[in-house]
């Protein structure tokens, strides 16, 4: 079993994910979730992972609180996209549950120093990168003892949030510079590929109308995204965080190549940009990031819905 631990803003898509890895316990071991203000403030996104947490039959999985606010911009929130409480149209059950730790870094820190033996962690971040920049400058140890990272961020070509740039990246470019170059193997889940990955509205209205309650938050949740004006002519609502943790169970369903990647963290139009060099780079695995660009999107979308069946 892979051992992961997931670092979020849910954020819909992000819940996806984290729902994702609740149904993938047979190939998956969730060591625990942090959270990251991103789609959200910080209060927002880490009451939605407690209560996600709690919703999904996680109990037993510390949620801990990350960075509040990017390395050195100012937050801006995205919730013309997730909503006032960032998950959409759904309202989970509240709950009086707190995070596990306040020190979200050094809970991961201590989480992946002490994992049995010689196992290693795989991080799946699908918000802005600030914990893992954090925890890689703060406590470099770790870098060893992580097997991979497999994020959901960046593109190689155009984003969602400015003409250039994916929300995640733009949001602290600073955190992703840091992240892009530990000399960690990173996975690289973009817009290249996430933008091919989603649901249709007659899916999404499935999920919606299912009797199952897992399946109606869902499709409560997705919904949100095809009411907003992003998504309005649109015929498939893009689920990108939900590919990081496919990729991990289903590799088979995504192809990409080898480049290396620089972010501009100027202040300028390309702010949070990810430069993809793809000039011969193609194939050389040395020192550079797997950047996912295809998938098999009627395979993805059979995969998510067994997936969401298991619960
Ligand atoms: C990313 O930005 C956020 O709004 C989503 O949760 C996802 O992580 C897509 O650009
Ligand atoms: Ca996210």
């Amino acid at each position: 079993k892979l051992n992961i631990w997931m670092d979020c803003d849910p954020g819909i898509d992000d819940a996806v994910a984290i729902a994702m890895a609740a149904a993938s316990r047979d190939q998956l071991s969730l060591w625990g979730i942090s959270t990251v203000a991103g789609n959200q403030t910080s209060d927002r996104v880490t009451n939605n992972a407690l209560q996600l947490t709690a919703f999904l039959g996680l109990d037993n999985i510390p949620v801990v609180r990350g960075a509040t606010e990017p390395l050195i911009r100012k937050l801006e929130v995205a919730d013309d996209i997730h909503g006032e409480t960032g998950l959409g149209h759904c309202r989970l059950p509240s709950i009086s549950k707190q995070p596990d730790s306040e020190n979200g870094i050094l809970f991961m820190r201590d989480c992946i120093m002490h994992l049995p033996g010689q196992e290693k962690m795989v991080l799946v971040p699908t918000a802005p990168l600030t914990n893992i920049a954090l925890l890689f400058k703060v406590f470099p140890e770790v870098k060893e003892r992580i097997d991979q990272i497999v994020l959901m961020g960046g593109s190689s070509a155009g984003g969602n949030v400015t003409p250039s740039a994916e929300f995640n990246i733009w949001t602290d470019p600073e955190a992703a510079e840091i992240v892009f170059h530990a000399g960690v193997p990173i996975v690289m889940c973009g817009l290249d590929v996430t933008n091919h990955c989603g649901l249709d509205r007659n899916q999404v209205e499935e999920l919606r109308c299912s009797s199952n309650p897992v399946k109606h938050a869902y499709g409560e949740m997705l919904q949100f995204y095809f009411d907003s004006t992003e998504y309005q002519s649109k015929d498939l609502v893009c689920i990108h965080d939900a590919v990081t943790i496919l990729y991990l169970t289903n590799p088979e369903l995504f192809q990409g190549i080898y480049v290396p990647v620089d972010v501009d963290c100027t202040s300028g139009i390309n702010r949070g940009m990810t430069v993809c060099d793809k000039r011969g780079y193609e194939g050389s695995e040395d020192q550079s990031v797997l950047l996912l660009n295809q998938v098999d999107l009627e395979a993805f979308q059979h995969v998510l819905l067994e997936k969401l069946s298991y619960f």
